[in-house]
């Protein structure tokens, strides 16, 4: 690492949440975990020390990174409400389930013959809440899954959620080796990066990162 440069604390979150409807079956996405694994392995070869909250994922964690595994949105928010205060950045890559059931129930399940209705409530926003509790220096970088309006939408996520940068993509990223991406800070313009690795594209967002945190 340079001389000049700072050892930062990442905190990044990655994997697709998942929420059990009984001990066996569970609602989830197609989150697979690899953009923030490989921003983790980016962070890490630039210097920094690197906490990875990880849902579930067949990856390998980077053994230089402290890993905390969770399951559902519930245990990544405890887990990032411990994480946050001690960090300088905090990246929110991990697919978040914006739902869980109503009720898990504590057995199996039976089938039956009627149409079965699954009632959902709502899962807390944790970017939004690290976006109300952000202190002065700390850096809260968003991800913005959009079909359609991809930048409108994400730029409405960075203001919203009062991120510092928000890395907007389309829903070919998920799970995909490869992807392009846009990024845009609250001052900055819009800036593409190219359909290329994960690892390429979490490179330049690391980057990016540490020039952020180095003006603010
Ligand atoms: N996110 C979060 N907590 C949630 C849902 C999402 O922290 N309960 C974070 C994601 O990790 C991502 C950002 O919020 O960094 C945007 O997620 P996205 O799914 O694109 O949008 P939502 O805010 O869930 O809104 P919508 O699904 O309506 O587009």
């Amino acid at each position: 690492m340079a001389a000049s440069k700072k050892k930062r604390r990442i905190l990044i979150t990655a994997g697709g949440t998942r929420e059990y409807i009984d001990p066996v079956r569970f609602l989830s996405n197609a989150g697979s975990g690899q953009m923030g694994y490989a921003l983790a392995r980016a962070a890490l070869r630039a210097g920094h020390r690197v906490t990875l909250i990880s849902a579930p994922t067949t990856l390998k964690p980077p053994a230089q990174a402290e890993l905390l595994r969770v399951v559902s949105c519930e245990d990544m928010f405890r887990a990032v409400k411990k994480k946050f205060p001690q960090s300088d950045c905090l990246i929110m890559t991990a697919a978040v389930s914006d739902y869980t059931p109503a009720k898990k129930e504590k057995t199996k399940m039976k089938k039956g013959k009627k149409i079965l209705t699954l009632r959902l409530k709502p899962t807390p926003d944790i970017l939004a809440w690290a976006g109300r509790h952000k202190k002065k220096g700390q850096i809260l970088v968003g991800f913005a899954l959009e079909d359609k309006n991809l930048k409108k939408n994400a730029e409405q996520k960075l203001l919203k959620k009062n991120l510092d940068l928000i890395v907007a993509n389309k829903p070919d990223a998920i799970g995909a080796e490869q992807s392009a991406v846009f990024l845009k800070s609250p001052s900055g313009p819009w800036l593409a990066l190219p359909y290329q690795s994960k690892r390429r594209t979490a490179g330049c967002i690391v980057r990016m990162i540490e020039k952020l945190l180095a003006a603010n």
